[in-house]
């Protein structure tokens, strides 16, 4: 019998400690397709950890590379794996624990690229291009997992053999229309569409999207429910020059940058900002019940993909009932707000496009376009 102790930490994190790799923490992450990795003999592979505030306990955020025309060793994980291409192109081959590699999936990707690998499947990818390395963010359940079943080993080396996945689910994603679930725009439990499947070919370039008129901005976005998977995302395009609400949830959700130049504010109620500066492959995650408004200082539409936690975490910001506790509305906003958005669009010589009417009533001013 081992020493009797108290715990004082989840066992993913002594997981990730004894990986010796660099763990990325606080509140954001610049560029990840520049930031310092270390060698994970382990995997065969360069990588870090990214556990920014807000994670703990929750979800996964991990960075790895594949060098220029090669492949990795193959690994096995016993929960879903969700991953966005940062940079690069390659392919990933998949296939059940107990079945033969030679009759494994393969589907190629390239930058921006977002795909789902099941749990208990073996993933294997390569770089098909000899002059690039390829950088992948891998974004799990396991920190919540490994405090259910507190044994590594149970996911990187169980022999349970699931059904395979169907091939399909890595070609042709679908959409789902009368789909059960809350709106976005009332709040109101209905009718929803979405997007199905396990393969996104480019997120910088997804353009069929729905109306999130309700968090202002113009907003567009789409949802994202995985095969098979309790994993979810969605992604949100606004407008050039404005910027959106307020609002708040619960903790666990990664925010990766596809394209677009901007910043985010996260606080803490009744506490100063946090600004987060953003561009193409930065990372950010809004602790658990912080307010966090984005805003788009670019010329062009920006957009930001939100790797979700699960239900469990969601918190409440959707219900209509809880919106105006967990978001707040422009005309409600504390006017160093728009002043800072103002100051920071001027410094690049642009003008903030956002409506007047928007500060004038919190009935929504682009919620008739
Ligand atoms: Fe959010």
């Amino acid at each position: 019998m081992s020493e009797p102790s108290l715990r004082t930490n989840f066992v993913y994190d002594e997981w990730m400690e004894a990986q010796q790799l660099p763990i990325y923490r606080g509140h954001f992450v610049p560029d990840m397709r520049t930031i310092k990795l270390g060698r994970w003999e382990q995997r065969g592979c360069d990588a870090a950890f990214v556990q920014l505030s807000g994670q703990e306990g929750v979800s996964e955020a991990r960075i790895s590379e594949v060098p220029p025309g090669e492949t990795l060793p193959p690994y096995q994980l016993a929960v879903d794996e969700m991953i966005y291409v940062i940079s690069g192109s390659g392919a990933t081959n998949v296939w059940p624990n107990g079945e033969r590699p030679d009759d494994a999936h393969q589907f190629e990707w390239s930058d921006k690229a977002l795909f789902l690998i099941p749990g208990n499947h073996y993933r294997r990818f390569s770089n098909l291009a000899g002059d690039r390395p390829v950088r992948l963010l891998h974004y799990t359940y396991l920190p919540l997992a490994m405090s259910i079943v507190p044994d590594p080993d149970f996911f990187f080396d169980n022999p349970y053999r699931p059904k395979p996945a169907e091939a399909s689910v890595f070609s042709d994603a679908k959409l789902i229309t009368g789909g059960q679930g809350l709106r976005w725009i009332s709040g109101r439990k209905g009718d929803v569409a979405y997007w199905y499947g396990n393969f996104f070919p480019d997120m910088s370039a997804w353009s069929r999207l729905d109306s999130n008129a309700a968090r202002g901005a113009g907003g567009r976005s789409v949802r994202i429910q995985f095969a098979n998977s309790d994993m979810s995302c969605h992604m949100s395009v606004f407008d050039a020059m404005t910027y959106k609400k307020a609002h708040r949830h619960g903790p666990g959700r990664v925010i990766v940058i596809p394209n677009g130049e901007g910043y985010s504010t996260l606080w803490l109620e009744g506490q100063q900002p946090y600004v987060v500066p953003w561009q193409e492959a930065a990372l950010f995650v809004p602790p658990d019940r912080w307010f966090h408004q984005h805003f788009n200082l670019g010329a062009e539409p920006a957009r930001y993909l939100a790797l979700h936690p699960p239900m469990q975490f969601h918190g409440y910001a959707e219900r209509e009932e809880d919106r105006k506790r967990d978001q707040i509305e422009y005309p409600d906003e504390r006017p160093e707000v728009r002043e800072r958005f103002e100051r920071e669009l001027a410094k690049r010589g642009l003008r903030s496009v956002m409506p007047e009417e928007a500060y004038a009533s919190s009935k929504d001013a682009w919620a008739a376009s």
